[in-house]
């Protein structure tokens, strides 16, 4: 496909909802299939990942219907999966390759999850370290995808997490169902906890104490309705636009704003940004009304505390830095690195073309900003949040950019560039 031309916008207005979360939605599909009964979740996203999810568990005996905004997956039990006839295919998606595996722990056959060349190259030792501590049957390729998980007994651990990461944590919490008593999990600084809500949802005896939480193996879960909220990390592409874009008003409708989640928000608040939130409801997931007018902001220093919680909106935050007063310093951020590509490589090259001073020292990222961004030939590096994280900085720059590869946004947000288009 040829690059797509951006042409810098004058602003973003409008009123919006955007399609649902995409870790919400990877929940709900999951805990749905093991669940007794009938899930019904609305406003699922449809996107290749989330559709990767949805593929492996129909292989896997689960019926999951999409009519409309609604799905309805037909849970079958803790362990009532059936052995998929041949290897489940999981795409690109990190999310179904980590998290799978820990409900397989506990059913009575043997798979394989494999994925495109890209998730093969994306580090797996994070799970099959822990889930091997269960007592799991889990091969992988020395570190990397495929994976292989005979399921089996499970055995409940004590785990404290090296690395933050809800994905870890959440296959071991799904492991932790099959246990023989209580599995603990104990992470340095918070990851989302949409895992925790939602098995809490559906009747987990799960419990949430600081940085461990804990869930007690062997009781079954009922299937629930839920409704997925708009995603947070879609929305922050939107709400930069609108900050960096002067005359831009910009009302976002219902999304989720879970604390361990939406830290975009507390680095825009910090930033000096406009952005409100009204209409707030809590929801097992919180949500909200996010109102953002256009202003000026200045840089921010953001230590590794709070990463977890803004780990997927980095690359917009790169882009926000470049164009704000000041200094940012971003510390603690390396899991950037092994994502769906560098996305600290990805982000400097692509911003330096376009004029930033951007670097990478022992201490952080050092991003200093710049009047304005010019127009440059940007690069997605096969990776959907860099791709649209360069468009908005191609939006705000000035004269026009060329990016390659937007077919990568259908990874979480197939209709981003028809969004964007509505908003102008
Ligand atoms: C996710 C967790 C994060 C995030 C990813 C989705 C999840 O990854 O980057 O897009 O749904 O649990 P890590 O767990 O590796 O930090």
């Amino acid at each position: 496909m040829k690059p797509l031309t951006i042409h810098p916008a004058d602003k973003l207005t409008g009123r919006l909802v955007l399609p649902g979360d995409k870790s919400i939605s990877h929940r709900a599909v999951m805990i749905g299939a093991v669940s007794n009964g009938k899930t019904v979740a609305k406003d699922i996203l449809d996107c290749d990942d989330c559709n990767y999810t949805i593929g492996a568990f129909r292989e896997m005996g689960i019926e999951i219907k999409k009519e409309g905004a609604y799905t309805t997956i037909e849970g079958k039990g803790l362990r009532g999966l059936k052995k998929p006839k041949g290897v489940l295919s999981v795409g690109n998606s990190g999310t179904s390759m980590r998290l799978i595996p820990g409900i397989l722990a506990g059913q009575d056959f043997s798979a394989t999850l494999q994925g495109y060349e890209s998730l093969s190259a994306r580090p797996m030792k994070r799970i099959t370290e822990p889930l091997s501590a269960m007592g799991i049957d889990i091969k992988s390729a020395s570190g990397y995808p495929p994976l292989t998980i005979k399921g089996g007994k499970v055995r409940a651990i004590n785990y404290r997490m090296p690395i933050p990461s809800a994905q870890v944590k959440s296959t071991i919490l799904f492991a932790g169902l099959y246990a023989g008593g209580v599995t603990v999990v104990e992470e340095a600084f918070k990851s989302r906890d949409h895992t925790e809500r939602m098995l809490g949802h559906f009747g987990a005896k799960i419990n949430v104490n600081g940085l461990k939480v804990s869930v007690e193996g062997g009781k079954e879960l009922e299937g629930r309705q839920l409704e997925v909220p708009g995603d947070i990390s879609s929305a922050s592409f939107f709400i930069a636009g609108a900050v960096l874009l002067k005359g831009s008003s910009l009302r976002i409708e219902k999304v989720g704003i879970n604390p361990t989640r939406a830290g975009i928000l507390k680095i825009l608040a910090g930033m000096g940004a406009r952005v409100k939130i009204a209409n707030k409801k809590d929801l097992f997931e919180p949500v909200g009304d996010i109102e953002v007018e256009s202003g000026k902001i200045r840089g921010i220093s953001i230590d590794e505390t709070v990463i977890p919680g803004i780990i997927d909106e980095l690359p917009m935050i790169f882009v926000l830095a470049s164009l704000s007063k000041g200094r940012t310093v971003i510390k603690g951020a390396e899991e950037l690195k092994v994502k769906e590509t560098d996305r600290i490589k990805s982000m400097k090259e692509n911003l330096e073309a376009m004029g930033a001073k951007i670097r990478i020292e022992k201490s952080g990222i050092i991003i200093d900003g710049v009047a304005e961004l010019k127009g440059a030939d940007l690069k997605s590096y096969g990776d959907h949040r860099t791709c649209m994280a360069m468009t908005i900085a191609a939006l705000a720059a000035k004269g026009p950019s060329r990016i390659d590869d937007v077919e990568s946004v259908t990874k979480s947000f197939p209709g981003f560039f028809e969004v964007m288009e509505g908003l102008k």
